[in-house]
């Protein structure tokens, strides 16, 4: 559970950021309103054909340093729907619950720990007593909607990997320490959706629970919390805009011995964007315990059996989606003219490569679409022939497209094209047949 920001400053230096990242997303096809023609889904969104591709360069980078580049960590893709032991065992049926007040004088309800007594929305302070609202989703498995066809939603992606803990270590034969990594979906039912994408209803998480000796946890929650820092400065976030905040004992999590939140300067002030929490072996002692089964680490060097104690790196996919959104937003001038820009990563950017026919006329669209066809195996490409050239590279700055391809008349005869670079505006002759080995040296990529 995320902690509500409240004391800090409304940090806009750039006025209606905001505003402006939110058009952006929704005329661009970044995100939708969901179900927006019946009037809206409060704080359930949809990702269009860019969003999908931000989103999903946000998951494949993290997929890539968390487990493709480490011989340390394993993925697992685990069920969204589970049986009320698991939560129980969890304690989230019983903890996962967030102070609820309802205001008497306008009937709005609220999280308690974010408003400091007084309604947001018609200023009463007269608001009933707090009481502890579960945020769980609940629903019914199979055609019988009785007690005991209760199955929730997974609040966090966590638990899939604690009951799959000895699954893992038998099949992969990994000793602690080592990782198991899920990427997906969860379901929390807030009581103030807010920010946009920043706390909704349903969104995507990227964890790890990393299983340690227990005398070893302070060393890798230390490890942990440089790396994840690390991750967001290599795909370019200014450092400036990351700090790192460890929680008071009275905010940790009921599973917790210590957290540090990695925080993003959003245009309302500092949030989190990742937690890093030492979950201690809370986890896998209750789930031992609840279902019976061994889930200690069996030492074969020591002849020792413990529980291992856990180090979880979560964060929010579609927040840190949002985040680098903010971080790359920029506005500047060419030749006269304003624009605006996303100076993302490439490896973020929705479009990498677009191959921008200098004219509409049918004699170029066949070397246009050769070159196309080059680089899809590559780079995820565009393709956009409407409107003038200047036109067509504002609209690919506007979304972070890092290299636009024009093919003119003169490609027809020296077989070479024009490459545009995003952010110096710079341009470039390049071969076709050198243009794979210029864009990839561009990009450092290995394809
Ligand atoms: N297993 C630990 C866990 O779930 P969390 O801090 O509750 O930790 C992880 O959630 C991350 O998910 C947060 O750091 C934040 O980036 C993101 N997150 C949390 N609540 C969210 C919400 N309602 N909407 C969007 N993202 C959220």
């Amino acid at each position: 559970m995320d902690h509500p920001v409240v004391d800090e400053p409304r940090i806009d230096e750039r006025g209606d950021l905001m505003e402006k990242i939110v058009s952006l997303c929704k005329r661009r096809g970044f995100v939708f309103q969901s179900a927006e023609i019946y009037g809206g889904f409060r704080s359930t969104y949809d990702y269009g054909p860019l969003g999908v591709n931000m989103l999903r360069n946000v998951k494949d980078a993290w997929w890539r340093a968390m487990v493709q580049q480490r011989d340390d960590v394993v993925g697992i893709d685990a069920a969204i729907l589970s049986p009320p032991r698991v939560w129980e065992a969890s304690g989230h049926l019983q903890n996962f619950a967030d102070p609820l007040v309802d205001c008497r004088s306008c009937h709005e309800r609220w999280r308690a720990d974010s408003i400091e007594g007084v309604c947001p929305n018609c200023g009463s302070e007269d608001l009933t007593t707090p009481r502890m609202f579960n945020l769980m989703f609940s629903t019914h498995a199979g055609p019988v909607a009785d007690d005991s066809s209760i199955a929730y939603l997974r609040p966090e992606t966590a638990q899939g990997m604690f009951i799959n803990f000895a699954n893992v270590v038998t099949t992969t034969r990994k000793k602690p320490p080592f990782g198991i990594a899920q990427i997906g979906k969860v379901f929390r039912n807030e009581i103030t959706p807010q920010n946009f994408v920043f706390r909704t209803r349903e969104f995507e998480v990227m964890e790890v629970e990393y299983f340690v000796p227990p005398a070893e946890a302070p060393t890798w929650f230390d490890y942990w919390l440089s790396e994840r820092r690390r991750w967001f400065l290599d795909l370019g976030m200014p450092e400036e805009m990351i700090r790192v905040r460890h929680h008071e004992r009275e905010e940790l999590s009921h599973y917790s011995a210590a957290t540090a939140d990695l925080e993003f300067l959003f245009p309302w002030g500092w949030g989190e964007l990742e937690g890093i929490a030492n979950r201690t072996d809370y986890d896998l002692r209750a789930h031992a315990s609840a279902s019976g089964e061994r889930l200690d680490y069996f030492d074969p060097q020591t002849n020792e059996r413990y529980f291992p104690y856990v180090i979880e790196p979560a964060l929010g996919a579609t927040r840190s989606m949002m985040a680098f959104l903010i971080a790359s937003y920029d506005e500047d001038e060419i030749g006269g003219e304003k624009r605006s820009v996303l100076r993302l990563d490439h490896r973020l950017a929705p479009y990498q490569v677009a191959v921008l026919p200098l004219s509409k006329k049918e004699t170029l669209d066949d070397l246009a679409r050769e070159v196309l066809r080059k680089l899809q195996p590559c780079f995820v490409c565009d393709y956009d022939t409407t409107q003038s050239i200047g036109k067509r590279y504002r609209r690919q700055d506007e979304v972070g497209t890092p290299w636009c391809v024009t093919v003119d008349f003169d490609s027809l005869e020296d077989r070479a094209v024009t490459v545009r670079d995003r952010d110096t505006t710079k341009q470039v002759r390049v071969p076709i047949s050198g243009l794979l080995a210029e864009l990839g040296s561009r990009a450092r990529s290995g394809c």
